[in-house]
């Protein structure tokens, strides 16, 4: 066999990627005023990042008997409000970091005012482009909407966020910390995987309720990779500091477990995640291998 093909996963997220960054490409071809307003978002958005959340929409589209085509909208919108949370996290009043994608943050390249809204320019197009979608119902794209909503606001990714702003230099109970971690990664993971779903229009109510338990393991367990990652990787692969969590006296699944007992957590959660999917057909092995893509990954 030859060991330079790639597998069916890594095809498969090569052409999810691809598939979305020219969508968001395209969508950003407006006439937009400003000197650099545009080409900030470009560059917040096109430039890097692994694209996840989108291959995670069309894997949930996928996994239900749906096209990629209707979940083209939910893919664009997750990754926008995804790549705004990173825009305003980085901020010297967030995380303070310097580095991401590889390259200068925002504020960094740019200024601290065009970082702020870069964040909530990204936040509308979002909408926007998930409420101009074609092709699926409209109960699905209003329920898409909502969803996407819960998930990035107050509820959701922004109630995870000031949860860990206070939490600096606290340390929390396993409880605390699986909520702060539920709200600011799993939420939008969770509303990737859901959405891609609602895109097919006859998913029925125990698909749904699988791809929800799916989802919310996988969420969970790639934040707590994300902070085992923090300690185990490097600058240069992962395209972001370092360490910026210890530093910042951050409590994380690593300071509360330990590396071991952090790295079996997500083990527990990937497997518990691909059991949520034990009625599914083949039509979910690429949410299947997704759940152990998130706790193997190097960045
Ligand atoms: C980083 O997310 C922020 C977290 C929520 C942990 P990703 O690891 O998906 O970042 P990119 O999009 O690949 O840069
Ligand atoms: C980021 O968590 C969560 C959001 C951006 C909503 P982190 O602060 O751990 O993400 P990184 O490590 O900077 O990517
Ligand atoms: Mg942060
Ligand atoms: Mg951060
Ligand atoms: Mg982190």
């Amino acid at each position: 066999m030859n060991s330079q093909q790639p597998t069916a996963l890594q095809s498969f997220l090569q052409d999810c990627q691809q598939r979305v960054n020219g969508k968001l490409s395209s969508h950003l071809q407006k006439n937009i005023p400003g000197k650099n307003l545009k080409e900030a978002m470009e560059y917040s958005c096109l430039g890097g990042g692994k694209r996840i959340r989108p291959v995670l929409a069309y894997a949930g589209a996928v996994a239900v008997g749906g096209t990629l085509n209707a979940a083209d909208g939910a893919a664009a919108a997750v990754e926008l409000i995804h790549a705004y949370s990173l825009v305003h996290d980085d901020l010297p009043a967030m995380d303070d970091d310097d580095l991401r994608r590889g390259r200068p943050t925002v504020h960094k390249k740019y200024d601290e005012a065009t970082a702020i809204l870069v964040g909530d320019a990204l936040q509308a197009l979002a909408f926007n482009i998930l409420s101009s979608q074609q092709g699926i119902t409209a109960e699905g794209q209003l329920q898409m909407v909502k969803l996407l909503s819960e998930a990035s606001g107050a509820c959701g990714m922004v109630g995870g966020q000031i949860l860990d702003f206070e939490a600096v230099g606290v340390s929390l109970t396993l409880e605390q910390m699986q909520q702060m971690h539920n709200l600011k990664t799993g939420a939008l993971i969770r509303s990737a995987v859901v959405m891609g779903g609602l895109s097919h229009p006859d998913i029925s109510e125990d698909q749904l309720a699988a791809l929800d338990n799916y989802a919310s393991n996988l969420g969970l367990a790639f934040q707590v990779h994300d902070d085992i990652l923090d300690v185990t990787g490097d600058t240069e692969t992962l395209g972001k500091p370092q360490g910026s969590d210890s530093e910042q006296n951050k409590p994380t699944y690593v300071s509360l477990l330990g590396l071991e007992g952090a790295n079996q957590k997500a083990q527990e959660l990937s497997d518990s995640a691909v059991s949520s999917l034990r009625e599914f057909s083949e039509d979910a092995d690429y949410l299947r291998e997704l759940a152990v893509y998130v706790i193997e990954r190097i960045h």
